[in-house]
């Protein structure tokens, strides 16, 4: 019998009665149950912004670079390397499961470093991911899958709006240490070093390597190598050791100095200037000697990067990959992600990299395995076009030269609007302090503007942005900043 068309079949039963014509397809949905969910943060504010007909309109909520004449910017060694990589008239099969070869060396070298001993002793395994966020999803599901011995991760409060469900989702659970100071708007040390030194072992940390987002607040070098020395051993058990320590070893010169800076160092935490200059110098002097002398290579936690914005923040990719390189050196073995996205603006191409920093050569050989097994059923291999655009990017001199240079021009832009800002808000007449803007790092600034103000920005001057007062300074322009300064002024006097 041949089958009847579905035209003809809708049309004789919808010629019965309107209500018996829908009737089944209504009641057998699958969906009914399904509640409507809320709006993304903030794709929600982009959403608002485009109904917006205010010619004056600014949207400070999106990640995304933007020149000074507020457009979308494509970056010039981007377009030279698409041009190269056409001509070459290269096929399109796939990619293996880890991604591009070529790519994988490369991204592992610019976070590590060129001389890295992880790589020279191909302790390390990097997989090409779909950018940043598949990044962070295949290293939560690896997680979930292999390191059973402990299930939080601690991310920093407040942190990138995506890391909690990515890491809920693979099945982690979700912790914090305090990182910013809503007083000073800056990084709350004490408090980090406080909570940091609490977290039960064997937990995850997350740290964002640079430009930390949604704050633009970073440790300075003295605090990362704090970070890293209570990450590795905890301050009581240190202190408890320091004692051991003392009574069983007959002491040195080199003992006595130790000593002293220890009396030093718990006198002064007695006196809680934990803040204080001189406590982080000796701090930083007792835990050098004490882990040198002592090689106390107990990795209490597993390190857990974000690298988003690496070139970013300072313009110098060296300088900020400066702390996941430290954490390297001081023998912490952690996890890495990285997105090309920001810093060579392919954020549609979805370029990534997630790697795994193992004990040795070996081991390094069987994680690769385990990621492939993982990757494999989730996307099968990665798509190719960003990860050739990136390689031959970074393995092309030129094009290499280039890309640093136009990194470094997005940061400066950044950092000059950073200061028009400030500058601007003084001349409306602002006497607040606004000095955080101009410290603050990276694409976005915490204005510390109250949920109230940013509602009355939106609302009278057609300025959006995330309710939690957070701008994307890459949105602002010399021709606009002069405007969103008086809008700032005008809901904050
Ligand atoms: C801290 C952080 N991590 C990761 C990402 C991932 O971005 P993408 O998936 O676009 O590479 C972002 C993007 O905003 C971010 O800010």
């Amino acid at each position: 019998m041949a089958l009847l068309k579905p035209s003809k079949f809708i049309s004789s039963v919808g010629s019965l009665t309107p209500s018996l014509a829908t009737l089944p397809i209504r009641s057998s949905s699958w969906w009914t149950e399904v509640q409507m969910g809320p709006p993304d943060p903030i794709l929600g504010v982009t959403e608002a912004f485009k109904r917006d007909t205010n010619s004056k309109k600014m949207n400070l909520g999106v990640g995304a670079y933007r020149d000074d004449n507020g457009k979308p910017y494509v970056l010039s060694c981007v377009r030279k390397a698409e041009a190269l990589i056409a001509s070459k008239m290269l096929d399109k099969e796939y990619l293996p499961i880890g991604g591009l070869g070529d790519f994988n060396k490369a991204c592992a070298e610019l976070a590590l470093g060129p001389d890295s001993e992880v790589l020279k002793s191909k302790r390390s395994i990097t997989v090409q991911t779909i950018s940043g966020t598949g990044s962070l999803r295949i290293g939560a599901n690896f997680l979930s899958r292999f390191h059973t011995v402990a299930r939080d991760v601690y991310l920093p409060k407040p942190s990138w709006g995506n890391h909690t469900p990515i890491f809920r989702d693979a099945g982690m659970q979700l912790k914090a240490y305090r990182y910013y100071d809503p007083a000073t708007c800056g990084f709350d040390f004490t408090g980090a070093l406080d909570d940091v030194s609490k977290i039960p072992e064997h937990s995850v940390i997350m740290l964002h390597a640079c430009a930390h987002n949604p704050t633009g607040v970073d440790p300075r070098p003295e605090q990362w190598k704090e970070l890293s020395a209570v990450i590795k051993v905890r301050v009581t058990v240190a202190v408890i050791y320091l004692f051991i320590f003392l009574y069983f070893i007959p002491p040195s010169s080199f003992h006595i100095l130790h000593y002293l800076l220890s009396i030093a160092k718990i006198m002064m935490f007695l006196l809680n200037s934990l803040n204080d200059k001189i406590l982080q110098t000796v701090d930083l002097m007792l835990l050098d000697i004490f882990l040198s002398t002592h090689s106390l290579q107990k990795r209490k936690l597993l390190v857990f990067f974000d690298m988003a914005y690496q070139g970013f923040a300072s313009g110098d990719i060296d300088r900020d990959a400066w702390a996941v390189r430290y954490f390297l050196e001081q023998g912490h073995s952690v996890l890495l992600s990285q997105s090309f996205a920001k810093n060579m603006g392919l954020y549609g191409e979805r370029v990534g990299g997630f790697t795994v920093v193992c004990a040795d050569a070996e081991e390094a050989k069987r994680v690769e395995s385990q990621l492939k097994i993982l990757i494999r059923p989730i996307y099968s291999n990665p798509p190719m076009n960003g990860a050739r655009i990136a390689s031959t990017i970074l393995s092309t001199p030129e094009l290499r030269s280039t890309w640093l240079e136009e990194v470094k021009g997005m940061a400066d832009r950044i950092i000059k609007m950073r200061e028009m800002l400030v500058t601007n808000l003084k001349k409306e007449g602002s006497t607040h302090n606004w000095q955080h803007v101009i410290d603050q790092i990276g694409m976005f600034c915490f204005t510390g503007l109250k949920p109230e103000q940013v509602e009355r920005l939106t609302k009278e001057f057609s300025v959006y942005m995330t309710k939690d007062g957070r701008i994307s300074v890459a949105g602002v322009t010399s021709g606009n900043v002069g405007y969103l300064a008086h809008a700032i002024h005008q809901v904050t006097k």
